[in-house]
């Protein structure tokens, strides 16, 4: 199972949105997919009253102990993945969830004051050695403000683009408000249009980035993979020769 983390502590960049976009294209590949809301606004739970279709996608867990005891659960019931939806600020499910994650989605507008809100969470993120990426969300259709942004995570980051900025960027589009709107993902309410064909992409991303991580951390976790292999590689070539 993989947990995916949407956390930012400033309000209104997406986390919500992006969280439910994510989970219905990830479903539609074929994973068995759960959404935790951790935020009690409640903005998931009534999008999943709106959806009244009876599949029970958003699970409710308020505090920190819930959050893992709720991970654990899903881990044992054949889930392959979860998202969890955070509040703004910073908060102990959100940490909780941070501690859990495979990949922390760090969703920011392409504005200066947005984007150094993220240095806070930024910090718990790296505190807890967890990986991450930033997604670039509500961008213009057109303009010249996201080279400038971009460049702006990448210092707060201190790292490679490529590394740290999901793409494609999302723009700002008012299918994702409609969708939410009608309790279905963007994938499910325009599945055609241009905001389900980048949601779909930024879940590949994902799923890439997922993959890779996985890979590196079983390979820190089984160190004697590497001398096998090394013992291995003298007799092949001798065989060769
Ligand atoms: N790419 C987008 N295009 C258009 N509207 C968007 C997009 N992403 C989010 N929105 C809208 O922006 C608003 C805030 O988004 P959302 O609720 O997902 O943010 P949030 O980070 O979860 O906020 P909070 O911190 O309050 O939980 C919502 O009205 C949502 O529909
Ligand atoms: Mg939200």
């Amino acid at each position: 199972m993989h947990t995916i983390v949407l956390t930012t502590q400033k309000g209104g960049s997406g986390k919500s949105t992006l969280a439910v976009g994510l989970a219905l294209a990830a479903k539609e590949t074929g994973h068995v997919v759960r959404i935790i809301e951790t935020d009690p606004q409640g903005t998931l739970s009534n999008w999943q009253g709106r959806r009244g279709n009876g599949e029970q996608l958003v699970e409710s867990a308020y505090h920190a102990g819930e959050v893992e005891r709720r991970l654990r659960a899903l881990m044992e019931s054949g889930v392959s993945l979860v998202v969890v939806d955070t509040a703004g600020g910073l908060t102990a499910p959100m940490t909780a969830a941070i501690r859990h994650a495979d990949l922390c989605l760090i969703p920011a507008r392409p504005s200066v004051p947005d984007i150094e809100a993220t240095a806070a969470t930024l910090s718990i993120v790296r505190a807890w050695r967890r990986p991450f990426a930033f997604v670039l969300n509500q961008t213009p259709i057109r303009g010249q403000r996201i080279d400038k942004a971009a460049n702006a995570l990448c210092e707060e980051a201190a790292l490679d683009l490529a590394d740290v900025l999901a793409r494609p960027l999302i723009a700002m589009r008012n299918d994702h408000q409609d969708a939410l709107a009608a309790g279905l993902a963007v994938s499910e309410y325009a599945p055609n249009g241009k905001s389900a064909e980048e949601i779909r992409a930024l879940w590949q991303w994902v799923e890439e980035r997922l993959s890779l991580s996985s890979a590196s951390e079983a390979l820190a976790a089984a160190p004697e993979i590497m001398p096998a292999l090394a013992a291995l590689a003298p007799k092949q070539i001798a065989r060769m020769s």
